[in-house]
């Protein structure tokens, strides 16, 4: 059944071997240099079309299409989807060009392919970099049997704005976290080898700034002080450089004024030429077109010429590198040697990919459900991320319970548990919370179904009383709330960061009965939670958790296993507080230092400055809802007996930090354990705390461990006014925490020289 997916033997492939041989000749042996042989035998033309990625179709391949490929004018596509069409594709680009290149097949493979994990942002929350390298790597597999070759995934981009839809896609708001989940997202892609036929090449993205979108509305621009460029915002792209990233993406903005498709510095000098990046850059969707609307280019011809300059290897759907590069060349006003250092990055890649042995390595085989040990890896994953932020003491639910109402628009959707960017997973693979709890408890409990509002906008409040009936049958409530997809992602911000629809209202009429509410909040960002907490007695936070969620959550509920995810960005207690992250910046008046008197209790007419001045808000105080770093387990966690091996660290030594950690609840638990540092005095402030360590550790109730981290000076560094990379000696906070905003304290000194 499967023959046709088997090339065939015929004339055309014995010729296309005989043309494809003598361009690799005897002695290349690296991809670079394979690269460069076969640079050599390229015409202009067919350089810049290594240069240019077009978009699937819908459908027949248009004869521009098959001409262009056939001339050597197409390096590149995304989004093919049929097998047959992206063959036929492969064959035009492999048998019918004069050099046979083939083509590099992309798609956006974000948090999984078949097997959807949960969002990068909920697994982030794992604190487990090796967990997101093993998912990284079955959505590669799975991608990869489906023919591509590329993924526009790790987005790493650090952002502090929930209201930016885009927040799902990401590791959070600390470029500590964000390098080390990225490095090991593009590990897990790219495997050791992008040849393995399991691999795909990764891409990082949205090289840079993307998350400090102004005002959290997508695509707006990023002020960006250079030394915060390097400190917050270029770290995770460093870390996937180093991790060998094959390709990076531009992003969509601009940074202070300069689109980043158009942005020299950034690209050719930083990325290229400081960090010797050796992939190739692709420019994001049209974003070098949207150039002329940024105000930054006149036209098609200008687009060309300034991203060409800046380093955009490869333009992506838009055409102003196959329309006017070649004129530019010809003209003198672009030199040949840019199109050449852009064709041979493209070229390596697809030497690296092993795509001139086999294009379509895996293209013989069927699209595949998932396998049993994919989705235990999602279960596992899924089940990491969940972080319990409130907790009565309801959570485990009681093995006694003998009944149970499940409402809610996101209790039994198997479709909006799979979050943005879910292309290819299958709504009707996925386990919803409902046949979760199902499965687990059988019928042990008797539960009532009643979802109360058909989705999470859905302001019809008919099926309210269905809702409130099942609640009043049952001992406790299960309430599954949320976001549904399409409100997060790209594009999708939102000014108000509260349940849409009637679920307030919905969950105001559950609380009514009485009866406990566990909140289970299932969403692609942060949301504000603050006025919900009087109407529950838990809150579950378990994001946009992927095919396997259901089961994950069901098994924390009742105790299965206990929860054990940490936010990695924090929650905000109103709009109006964002930007809010733990990494800011004392002030000259710090409100924890101050006694402030808040909105309510200020007396008419008070003189202006007898509040205490500080830098908070009047009705919300400074501090947020939830802290960077923070989740509640089924235990209890005790930190003591901090030691740091010496109050001096000196140049070319090693400073041990060390705190207790004591389980001293009933339960078994994960513990995520923080190191943090605070640089008192710096010739540039420095932010009241810095992550640099963390250790996920397993704790048996009643067990203690010593947990050590080692800071060197090199790691108490930061780029100064002038981009320079300084240690500057002085005194040092060092915080050992359960999360940024508590933990144990001490202190040490950091001599010159380092
Ligand atoms: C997004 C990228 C994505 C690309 C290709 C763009 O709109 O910003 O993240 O990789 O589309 O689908």
């Amino acid at each position: 059944m499967f023959d046709r997916f088997i090339p065939r033997i015929n004339w055309r492939n014995i010729l296309a071997l005989f043309f494809a041989f003598p361009i690799l000749p005897i002695g290349a042996q690296t991809s670079e240099e394979k690269a460069d042989a076969l640079l050599k035998r390229m015409t202009l033309t067919e350089k810049i079309g290594q240069m240019v990625q077009i978009n699937d179709f819908n459908g027949e391949i248009p004869e521009h299409v098959r001409e262009a490929i056939r001339a050597g004018k197409i390096g590149s596509m995304l989004n093919e989807v049929e097998v047959e069409t992206s063959l036929e594709l492969q064959r035009l680009a492999r048998e019918e060009s004069r050099l046979g290149i083939p083509l590099i097949m992309a798609r956006d493979v974000i948090h999984g392919f078949r097997t959807v994990f949960p969002i990068p942002l909920a697994q982030a929350a794992s604190w487990e970099p090796d967990l997101i390298r093993k998912g990284a790597a079955v959505a590669a597999r799975e991608a990869a049997q489906a023919g591509y070759h590329w993924t526009f995934a790790p987005m790493m981009d650090v952002t502090r704005d929930p209201r930016w839809g885009r927040i799902a896609e990401g590791f959070g708001e600390d470029p500590f976290l964000a390098s080390q989940m990225a490095a090991a997202m593009v590990k897990g892609f790219q495997g050791d080898d992008l040849a393995d036929p399991h691999t795909i090449a990764a891409c990082a993205k949205h090289f840079v700034g993307y998350g400090a979108a102004e005002g959290g509305r997508d695509y707006d621009r990023a002020i960006i002080p250079d030394h915060m460029l390097r400190n917050v915002f270029l770290p995770p792209f460093r870390a996937a450089v180093d991790a060998g990233v094959a390709t990076v993406m531009t992003s969509f903005n601009e940074i202070n004024g300069i689109p980043a498709s158009g942005h020299v510095k950034i690209l050719r000098e930083i990325l290229k030429k400081e960090w010797g990046f050796e992939g190739f850059v692709v420019s994001d969707w049209e974003s070098t077109k949207e150039m002329i609307a940024h105000g930054y280019c006149e036209d098609m011809r200008d687009v060309a010429r300034k991203s060409a300059r800046a380093g955009v290897d490869m333009e992506m759907q838009s055409s102003a590198y196959g329309d006017h590069l070649e004129a530019l060349v010809r003209g003198g006003e672009i030199p040949e040697a840019l199109i050449d250092d852009a064709a041979r990055r493209i070229l390596k890649i697809k030497f690296d990919l092993g795509l001139f042995e086999n294009p379509s390595p895996y293209r013989i085989a069927p699209p595949r459900p998932p396998l049993a040990a994919d989705l235990a890896l999602a279960r596992e994953s899924a089940l990491k991320s969940l972080v319990l932020l409130e907790n009565s003491g309801i959570l485990p639910l009681s093995p006694s319970l003998k009944s149970l109402a499940v409402i809610g628009p996101m209790a039994d959707d198997p479709y909006e548990m799979l979050g943005t960017w879910n292309r290819d997973g299958l709504p009707e693979e996925s386990i919803t919370p409902l046949a979760g709890i199902r499965n687990l408890v059988g019928e042990s409990v008797s539960i009532h179904y009643a979802p109360g509002l058909d989705f999470s906008r859905d302001k019809n409040r008919s099926g309210f009383e269905a809702a409130v009936a099942a609640a009043q049958s049952a001992e406790v409530v299960l309430f599954f709330a949320g976001e549904e997809s399409i409100l997060s992602g790209e594009a999708h911000s939102r000014a108000y960061l509260d349940l849409p629809g009637a679920q307030n209202e919905l969950l105001e009429a559950l609380a009514a009965t009485g009866k406990p509410v566990v909140l289970i909040i299932m969403a692609g960002r942060p949301l504000v939670v603050g006025n919900l907490l009087d109407k529950t007695a838990a809150l579950l936070y378990a994001w946009h958790p992927g095919t396997m969620g259901g089961p994950a959550i069901a098994d924390v509920l009742f105790g299965k296993e206990a929860p054990s995810g940490k936010l990695t960005i924090t929650f905000p207690k109103a709009e109006g507080q964002i930007p809010v992250y733990y990494a800011h910046k004392n002030t000259g008046r710090p409100p924890h230092s101050r006694k402030l008197t808040m909105m309510d209790d200020i007396p008419r007419r008070a003189y202006q400055s007898s509040l205490g001045d500080a830098s908070r808000y009047l009705d919300i105080g400074y501090l947020p809802q939830y802290p960077f770093g923070y989740g509640l387990n089924y235990t209890r966690f005790e930190y003591g007996d901090l030691k740091l091996t010496s109050a001096v660290l000196k140049p070319g030594e090693t400073l041990t930090v060390s705190a207790t950690i004591r389980n001293s609840g009933k339960r078994d638990g994960a513990e995520i354990v923080q190191l943090y540092i605070r640089d008192l005095v710096g010739s540039l402030t420095r932010p009241v705390r810095e992550l640099k360590g963390f250790q996920k550790i397993n704790l048996k109730a009643g067990e203690s461990r010593q947990v050590s981290f080692e800071l060197r000076p090199a790691q108490l560094g930061f780029y100064n006014g002038d981009e320079q990379y300084v240690v500057e000696p002085g005194r040092f906070q060092v915080w050992i925490a359960p999360d940024a905003q508590s933990g144990l304290m001490g202190e040490f000194e950091l001599l010159p020289g380092s």
